[in-house]
């Protein structure tokens, strides 16, 4: 790589031409350094040398505005509007992994599974221990070896068809070959190498279209491509390294399984062992680490999952995340940069969380010019200043955090952040409430509730979120636009926005708004219209109920099954000592907190009007029933007394995963007791009841595990 510029021209003395000129060469200069220094560890220029590249890129780009964005290097990724895929339900959900940081967190997530498991002393377990490709997960059916079908990750639950675009990528097979089985998906990751990712932003410097950021945005804006003819002109790559629904057995183990997809032609990582300790799995993990620059892709940890398909099957899942495997990331990347303001964000409680407003600074590839500060206690922990020097931390997707601050470079003149106490959008008093133990909460919360614009936005912007009721084209901005507009006051406005619009009397019309087409406003109009009928969780979920979140609201989906009988039941748990609040609390999962949340909620006359409103426009629709064939489902279970065959954590696991309740105590409600030697009290209170009461091994049989 070439020294920057061998005479600096003079930014100030430049013609348009030249700045052009300089501002394309700087942006390929900048880019190409953080490849060397981020991804290849191998940097040719000293730190000073590449903040002073900056300056002058800044430097041009304040003196010739017009020069933003053209090639910018903080350009975002070419992803194709998303309302343009037609949506894929995942027959068995894609979940994500969870993730440990440390050789101690990995050790303990070895002991976890082997209590789970109730694993003696003698007993190995083996686990894999496979690289963490960093790129997006996709999944792949095959109908008797032919690829019928491919969709993006999305919520979990719900994907996006991108068949067209992966039948372009040349190392998928379109035909299995071998034995395969009748119908069966194979999960991995698509990702772009490296080398091909920089020869791909240097194309499309040339062109003068947007760069992408990493290997992996890349990967991701090139399979959301609608023309999937641009899509066959990336080189894009996949791993197979899971799997969805399968229509027979075909291993025992995951190595097996990736031995499978190999001997059918799919491509599969060499690079996984397996192992049968903690230790064994660090080892690896350590190996791996010290040749991630030498791997062709970005890796950015390892992950570990039980080898035996048996025992991942009685692991299970814990919300959206397996037992029987976890992420160990690499270390986050740092980074120093000057900590320009700090902002005061009102969240959709009312919380205030402060984020640092940066000089723009490169952590891995990724430049950074926000990070989160959590709350007040951690600015006067850390002793946080407008001014300082801090350091900047990113590990994977979370959001960047101010890790320290470098106080040999700290102004004279700085003074100590005070947090405001008053909510900087409606002017209420925002205070931290103290529990019942008398302990201060972390968080300050504005007071102002529904007159907080802030606040009333935030809820909006969760109702029409991804996870929620999913409204495409309705993203932050455009609610934050609707709303200052006052088009969009409460959920229900939503629905009632086409008609509003379309009425000749109205003098407003979108479509005569500054970046509103008539398409995109069709677009959007079809779009709320197709989410008037909506699952029963994702509406739970949408209504941003306090400690209500996705897990809770599948869990209160599926107890009730229909919104009303929800409503009936929260509505009277106001009492600490009512039915109601004891019906909420025996869900399992649901205890006393979420429990006075959801009755607080509907309490509250505003929130009664604003559903009310809302229900005339929408209709949730029961969730699909969970695994309604299993002869448990909708049953509620106590477990009692020692169990032999399982421990009792994995025995409520697996009830939970045949679409049963698990109680902690027996009542008139429970269906069924499942009774090991020394049960007391609670068999006894089962006999009174005459609640059917069966030992550990008629369970098995029962549920059709034997
Ligand atoms: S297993 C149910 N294995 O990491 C578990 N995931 O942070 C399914 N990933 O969504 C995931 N390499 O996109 C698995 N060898 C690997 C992986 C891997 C990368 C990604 C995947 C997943 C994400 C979770």
């Amino acid at each position: 790589m070439k020294p920057p510029m061998n005479k600096p021209l003079d930014i100030d003395q430049l013609t348009p031409l030249e700045a052009r000129a300089l501002h394309v060469q700087l942006v390929e200069q900048i880019a190409a350094h953080d490849i060397a220094y981020h991804q290849k560890d191998a940097p040719v220029i000293s730190d000073a040398e590449y903040d002073a590249l900056r300056q002058r890129f800044e430097a041009i780009e304040a003196r010739f505005p017009e020069l933003v964005g053209t090639g910018s290097l903080f350009g975002k990724v070419g992803a194709a509007p998303s309302e343009k895929f037609a949506k894929v339900q995942h027959r068995v959900p894609m979940l994500s992994l969870g993730n440990v940081f440390s050789d101690e967190d990995a050790a303990e997530f070895v002991e976890r599974v082997r209590r789970f498991l109730g694993a003696g002393a003698q007993q190995d377990i083996a686990f894999t221990a496979e690289p963490k490709i960093d790129g997006l997960s996709c999944t792949l059916r095959y109908e008797r070896g032919q690829l019928v079908q491919a969709a993006t990750r999305g919520d979990g639950y719900e994907g996006e068809d991108v068949t067209a675009n992966v039948r372009t990528i040349a190392e998928i097979p379109h035909i299995l070959r071998g034995d395969f089985p009748e119908n069966m998906e194979a999960r991995g990751e698509i990702y772009m190498r490296r080398d091909d990712f920089a020869a791909l932003n240097e194309r499309q410097l040339e062109a003068g279209d947007k760069l992408f950021a990493n290997p992996r945005n890349a990967a991701a804006g090139s399979l959301r491509q609608l023309d999937s003819s641009i899509t066959a002109k990336r080189p894009l790559h996949f791993f197979a390294y899971a799997w969805g629904e399968l229509s027979a057995p075909i291993a025992d183990t995951q190595m097996g399984m990736i031995a499978a997809f190999h001997s059918w032609g799919l491509p599969t990582n060499s690079e996984t062992v397996l192992c049968t300790s903690a230790k064994e799995l660090i080892a690896h993990y350590r190996a791996i680490e010290e040749s991630r620059a030498a791997l062709p892709y970005d890796i950015d940890g390892v992950v570990y999952k039980v080898n035996e398909i048996s025992l991942q099957q009685r692991l299970g899942f814990v919300s959206r995340s397996p037992r029987w495997a976890v992420a160990h990331k690499f270390p986050a990347q740092q980074a120093i940069t000057l900590l320009r303001g700090i902002d005061i964000q009102v969240g959709r409680t009312g919380a205030l969380t402060p984020v640092a407003r940066l000089e723009p600074v490169t952590v891995g590839g990724v430049v950074v010019t926000n990070a989160t500060l959590h709350n007040e206690d951690e600015i006067a922990r850390k002793d946080v200043r407008i001014g300082d020097s801090v350091i900047v931390q990113r590990a994977g997707d979370v959001i960047p955090q101010i890790v320290a601050v470098k106080l040999d470079k700290r102004p004279a003149d700085s003074q100590a952040y005070s947090f405001p106490h008053v909510c900087p959008a409606c002017g209420s008093a925002a205070v931290r409430e103290v529990d019942g133990k008398g302990e201060m909460d972390a968080v300050r919360r504005c007071t102002g509730g529904l007159v907080c614009p802030a606040q009333a936005v935030e809820r909006l912007k969760h109702f029409a979120s991804r996870n929620a009721f999913d409204i495409e084209g309705l993203g932050d901005r455009q609610i934050e636009f609707f709303h200052e507009k006052g088009l969009i006051k409460t959920p229900a406005d939503i629905f009632t926005l086409e008609l509003r619009d379309s009425d000749p009397a109205s003098l407003v019309k979108i479509r005569n708004f500054e970046g509103f087409g008539e398409t995109s406003v069709r677009n959007l109009f079809a779009s709320i219209r197709s989410r008037r009928s909506v699952a029963l969780n994702r509406f739970i979920f949408a209504l941003g109920i306090r400690h209500v979140g996705e897990t809770n609201a599948r869990r209160l989906a599926r107890h009730f099954e229909s919104f009303e009988a929800l409503r009936v039941v929260a509505r009277a748990a106001g009492e600490e000592a009512s039915e109601a609040r004891a019906e909420l609390k025996n869900i399992e999962g649901v205890g006393d907190v979420v429990a006075e949340a959801l009755a607080d909620f509907f309490a509250e006359p505003h929130n009664e009007q604003a559903l009310d409103a809302l229900l005339r426009e929408v209709t949730p629709v029961p969730m699909e029933a969970v695994a309604a064939a299993s002869p448990v489902s909708g049953k509620t279970i106590v477990f009692t007394g020692a169990l032999e065959r399982m421990t009792r954590e994995e025995a409520k696991a697996m009830a939970e995963r045949l679409g049963a309740k698990v109680a902690g105590s027996v009542s008139k409600k429970t269906d069924l007791v499942v009774a090991g030697p020394g049960a007391g009290s609670k068999l006894a209170k089962a006999e009174t009841f005459g609640v059917e009461v069966i030992s550990e091994d008629d369970w098995f049989v029962r549920v059709g595990a034997e």
